[in-house]
């Protein structure tokens, strides 16, 4: 590639915060009609530089230059950069969660007619093309926050879309969707680069960028560190070691142990769907789990693992089920009733349930402590960050200290607070939702560590991911769900990849 096919250089940028510098003097390139990936552990950087790129973090507070096609341009706001043809889906969703479909994808450009009133016919019909390049139909006057995480996703793809932009920023955009969504999004871009569009791709996924992406740069620390061209064949151990500074040895620690007495039986499961009124999501489903047992529940989306999990928790309502912890039935009616009963659950959707942003990385993973750690009526400081920072260093948190707000920390490190909050809790059983989402292979494979390292002391474990290889290397036994029924039981022995999904799909 030369460098008159650049669309987009990047010089010396820094960018600094109270108490961090996220980025140091980072330079790179995007060339015409070319996937980039950017990776790098969590706190590397890499959504930063998005941010300048698309004007979040206005020019003037930066140092170094942007040049667009060679010419040097500022972006003093996110309307500079989307005028000159850039685009960008952020990493936490940024939806006006009140408006309609139509009203979000035309936010910031919808249509006037002749008299200067908005024309919502033609609204409508710029947000339905816009869908339809995704495949997707619709209700278009739906309110965004009933939709599920997966479709706010593709509606902010939807909206970056109607813009026609050259270039196209996404900063993990399928860590919400499906792996059929994700395949979908992986063939529109691929077509929008034949098209002429050049993209930025982030993703913590190694398999998904080897596939996409034309080229990686990898960040460490705000520093660039190196590059890897597709056509030269992408060497994981290398990237991996370029990305963590160190080698992995190991992805998914084995740890003797071994399993107990029955711990949990769910009997004759029965929840209501969430939002088709009448219907059940899951009819029938009785499963048992062990002392020290981690097991995996599968099932395509949809298939009700989470609300399976969620009922057990209390969180929403089921309808018939009994559930029986060490031979007794408890009455779960209340996420405090769960924890009482010795029952945790790590929430996927993390905004809306995980963390309280202007409270401290401390605070936030003591949460779930707080009676543990009670002296009397005042909190025990001093046990409350001795326990925080045991998980502060296991997880290597990308922070200043243990006192910085959990708010101005980068999305995967945020996960990392809210996954150590519930492994922090002595419960008897915990249920975790999608617990690697958002995190970088290192601190991965620490989680499979302590996730190993809790059963081995006793605690039973339920697993939900859509990472099956993950599921596969760290569960003794899999329970797959579908058509609101289990529909098999796996062995470690029996599971494998094919085993799952095939069970899964079974229609
Ligand atoms: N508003 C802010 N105030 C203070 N520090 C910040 C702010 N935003 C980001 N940082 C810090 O800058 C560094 C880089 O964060 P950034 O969000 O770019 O990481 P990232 O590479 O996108 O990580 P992830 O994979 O977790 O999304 C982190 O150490 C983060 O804590
Ligand atoms: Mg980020």
């Amino acid at each position: 590639m030369r460098a008159e096919n650049s669309v987009l250089t990047v010089k010396k940028m820094t960018k600094r915060f109270q108490g961090t510098t996220a980025l140091k003097e980072v330079s790179m390139e995007l060339f015409n009609q070319e996937i980039l990936a950017i990776m790098g552990e969590n706190g590397a950087g890499k959504s930063t530089l998005m941010k300048i790129l698309s004007g979040l973090y206005p020019g003037s507070e930066t140092e170094g230059s942007i040049f667009l096609h060679g010419e040097e341009v500022l972006f003093e706001s996110p309307i500079d950069s989307e005028n000159m043809g850039i685009a960008m889906i952020y990493q936490e969703l940024n939806l006006e969660l009140d408006l309609s479909v139509t009203e979000n994808i035309c936010l910031g450009r919808l249509p006037l007619n002749k008299v200067g009133l908005i024309d919502w016919q033609k609204a409508e019909v710029i947000a339905v093309e816009a869908l339809e390049r995704l495949n997707l139909t619709l209700d278009m006057a739906a309110t965004v926050r009933n939709l599920s995480p997966s479709m706010q996703q593709l509606i902010c793809i939807a909206r970056a879309l109607v813009r026609n932009p050259s270039i196209l920023i996404l900063d993990e955009p399928t860590s919400v969707l499906t792996s059929s969504e994700t395949d979908m999004l992986m063939e529109i871009i691929n077509h929008l680069k034949e098209q002429g569009m050049a993209c930025i791709y982030i993703s913590h996924k190694l398999d998904e960028v080897y596939k996409l992406c034309d080229r990686i740069v990898i960040l460490r620390d705000g520093y660039y560190i190196s590059q890897y061209l597709k056509q030269e064949g992408y060497d994981s151990e290398r990237i991996i070691e370029d990305m963590i500074g160190r080698k992995l040895n190991v992805m998914y620690p084995s740890i003797e142990k071994t399993i107990g007495e029955e711990v949990l039986r769910i009997e004759e499961l029965k929840v209501p769907h969430t939002s088709a009124y009448g219907k059940d999501i899951i009819e029938d489903v009785s499963f048992n789990l062990h002392r020290g047992e981690i097991l995996g529940l599968c099932g395509l989306v949809g298939s009700g693992r989470s609300e399976t999990i969620n009922a057990i928790f209390g969180s929403i309502p089921r309808t018939n089920g009994k559930i029986i912890i060490e031979g007794k039935e408890v009455n779960i009616n209340s996420t405090r009733d769960a924890m009482r009963n010795g029952v945790g659950l790590l929430t996927e959707d993390r905004k809306k349930n995980g963390f309280i942003g202007t409270m401290s990385i401390s605070h936030n993973m003591t949460l779930t402590i707080l009676e543990k750690i009670k002296k009397l009526f005042l909190i025990d400081r001093k046990k409350e960050s001795e326990k925080a920072r045991y998980f502060f260093e296991k997880l290597s948190i990308k922070a200043p200290g243990l006192e910085t707000l959990i708010s101005s920390l980068s999305g995967g490190n945020q996960q990392k607070v809210i996954l150590s909050k519930w492994l922090l809790t002595d419960l008897k059983i915990l249920m975790l939702d999608e617990p690697t989402r958002g995190i970088d292979v290192g601190s991965k494979s620490e989680i499979y560590k302590i996730i190993n390292n809790l059963a081995k002391e006793g605690v039973s474990i339920i697993v939900i991911s859509s990472e099956i290889s993950e599921l596969l290397a760290i569960c003794d036994r899999f329970v797959v769900l579908g058509h609101g029924v289990v529909q098999t039981e796996l062995s470690k022995e029996d599971a494998s990849e094919m085993a799952i999904l095939r069970a899964s799909s079974n229609t």
